[in-house]
């Protein structure tokens, strides 16, 4: 088949990492028989150096002619400035709300033999795998009223956190189906003890459960969320929560994975159904790491599994999915590793040597 996929590297380790996403991309090809023609699109600092935006719209409108987008990361210590006009960041938003990718799944799966990496104790964090539902368009991240002002008491400033019924609806449906595939155990993170929107995602999420007497639901308080996930990780399944929860609670669970470099993530703009492709957008959920860029000592292997579910959700390629985790896993078995995974007795590999180790497998099976 042929498929044609935006490339957005974006800023600092972006480029290394997604140069290998590309590779291992092409490396299925060459197994399978697929054709890809990329298009590569600017976003973030690079954008803005460039562009004076950090996603112009000729980019959104090239990316919306692709079947999927692979991306790297965005930031770039020359805009941190909290009152600069444009930030990295704000190509990133732009895409999730450009492409409707109301859906980021992002997987937190343990590799049993990177127990040493992680800073918790191996009775603890032993056969961890879950997946974190963060809705991605809405909430506190788009909300409006969104400014700051001034007056005779001082400055002030606002953030909205706002869900309808319908938005609430459809990512709790991805949930759903998602948990449907897996051990059938689905947790919704809420803050409903305070928050009217969370009291009405509740509500909304026990009236969709009926739907799906299969799965067991329950509800948490984020809070309470935070602390489960570091006593009791493989307490979880499939949780679903709102936007700014979903991002805080995705950072804390990667240290169940080792490293921030093991957790791949896909942007979704609907609701995941056999044979079905969806459009979407591919990135690892690390961020540009600038200390570590241009150094080929950045760990690609999140953005190589987010490749993995480019093709199955965008693509649906199932096959072609598990072949790259197959490659990943057995990659790790056999004791390669960067630098942030690496532990007494295996093999340290830079960017590109571990990209290639794993476009080989992928290649040969
Ligand atoms: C993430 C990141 C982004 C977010 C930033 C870079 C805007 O932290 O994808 O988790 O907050 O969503
Ligand atoms: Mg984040």
């Amino acid at each position: 088949m042929k498929f044609k996929i935006a490339v957005l590297p974006g800023d600092g380790i972006g480029p290394e990492v997604l140069a290998e996403g590309v590779k291992v991309m092409n490396a299925v090809g060459t197994r399978y028989g697929h054709k890809f023609t990329t298009t590569d699109g600017l976003i973030g600092g690079v954008a803005i150096a460039a562009q004076g935006t950090a996603l112009s719209e000729d980019t959104v409108k090239m990316c919306k002619k692709q079947d999927a987008i692979m991306f790297g990361a965005v930031g770039d210590p020359r805009y941190d400035d909290p009152m600069a006009k444009v930030h990295p960041e704000d190509g990133l938003l732009r895409l999730r709300q450009a492409l409707k990718t109301f859906a980021n799944l992002r997987p937190v799966k343990l590799f049993p033999e990177l127990i040493e990496a992680t800073p918790l104790k191996t009775n603890i964090v032993k056969g961890t795998d879950f997946v974190v539902v963060r809705e991605l368009t809405g909430g506190l991240y788009f909300g409006k009223p969104k400014r700051q002002w001034t007056n005779a008491k001082g400055r002030h400033g606002v953030d909205t956190m706002i869900y309808s019924e319908q938005e609430i609806d459809r990512i709790v449906r991805v949930g759903f189906e998602l948990a449907r595939k897996r051990r059938k155990k689905l947790t919704s993170v809420d803050k409903a003890n305070v928050l009217q929107s969370s009291r009405l995602w509740r509500q909304v999420t026990m009236e969709i459960s009926r739907e799906y007497p299969d799965i067991a639901l329950d509800h948490m308080l984020v809070d309470t969320c935070t602390m489960r996930m570091i006593q009791n990780p493989t307490y979880f399944d499939v949780i679903v929560t709102e936007n700014t929860f979903g991002d805080i609670i995705t950072d804390e669970a990667s240290t169940l994975t080792g490293s921030m470099g093991m957790m791949p993530s896909a942007s979704i703009a609907g609701i995941p159904a056999e044979g079905v492709r969806i459009r979407g957008f591919y990135e690892p959920i690390h961020g540009s790491a600038p200390k570590h860029a241009g150094k080929n000592e950045a760990n690609p292997i999140a953005t190589i599994l987010s490749v993995a579910m480019m093709f199955r959700y965008s693509l649906a390629l199932e096959n072609e999915a598990q072949a790259i985790e197959k490659a990943v896993e057995d990659t790790i078995k056999e004791g390669y590793r960067t630098y942030d995974i690496m532990s007494p007795g295996m093999t340290k590999l830079g960017t590109k040597e571990m990209g290639d180790v794993i476009a080989k497998k992928v290649e040969s099976k």
